[in-house]
């Protein structure tokens, strides 16, 4: 059997949100930016993100899978859709669900790295450090998540889940 507890409300995510979203508008100001969404996780939080972003922008989305089971990221993570739209010079901005293990994050910065793109950043919903094998930078995070394994406003455990509009702790008892 499984339970949750709710982690995050839907009124903390409305304004954390709208803050990360005055913070990317003020630092891409004059810039040329691309908001790409690393399917499926991410794309819940990056619809409430690009409409709190107050300036011209762009979305496209690249689709990640880790090999391995439901709850941990194995370190093999391939990319099986592209973006479509042409990066060169552009500024990009990775959105993600959640930052586990780091492996999935490396991959896609090291992809956009090759893709002369002029500037590439990461924002993050949730950062989670308890398994984090990947020291790496993240620009934007939404919230620190000590442990556990959550679900909601896109996460998913299995698929399930994705369309709960708060986050929850899934425990297994
Ligand atoms: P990483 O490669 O270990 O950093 O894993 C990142 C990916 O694993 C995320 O994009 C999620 O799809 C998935 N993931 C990691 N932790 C959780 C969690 O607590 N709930 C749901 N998905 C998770
Ligand atoms: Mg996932």
């Amino acid at each position: 059997m499984t339970q949750m507890a709710l982690i995050i409300s839907r009124t903390a995510i409305d304004a954390r949100v709208k803050e990360l979203g005055e913070e990317i508008t003020a630092d891409y100001q004059d810039k040329r930016l691309v908001v790409v969404g690393a399917l499926n996780g991410a794309f819940v939080f990056m619809a409430d993100l690009i409409r709190v972003i107050n300036l011209p922008l762009e979305v496209d989305f690249v689709r990640v899978s880790s090999y391995g089971d439901e709850t941990y990221s194995s370190g093999e993570v391939r990319l099986s859709k592209d973006v479509e739209l042409d990066l060169i010079g552009r500024d990009v901005l990775i959105v993600e669900d959640i930052v586990d293990t780091g492996h999935t994050l490396v991959r896609l910065k090291d992809y956009f790295a090759g893709r002369n793109a002029a500037s590439v950043s990461v924002c993050t919903f949730i950062s989670k450090r308890e398994r984090r094998e990947i020291d790496l930078a993240v620009d934007y995070v939404g919230f620190e998540v000590a442990r556990g394994f959550l679900v909601g406003y896109g996460l998913d455990c299995a698929e399930q889940y994705r369309n709960l509009p708060e986050v929850y702790h899934l425990k297994k008892v």
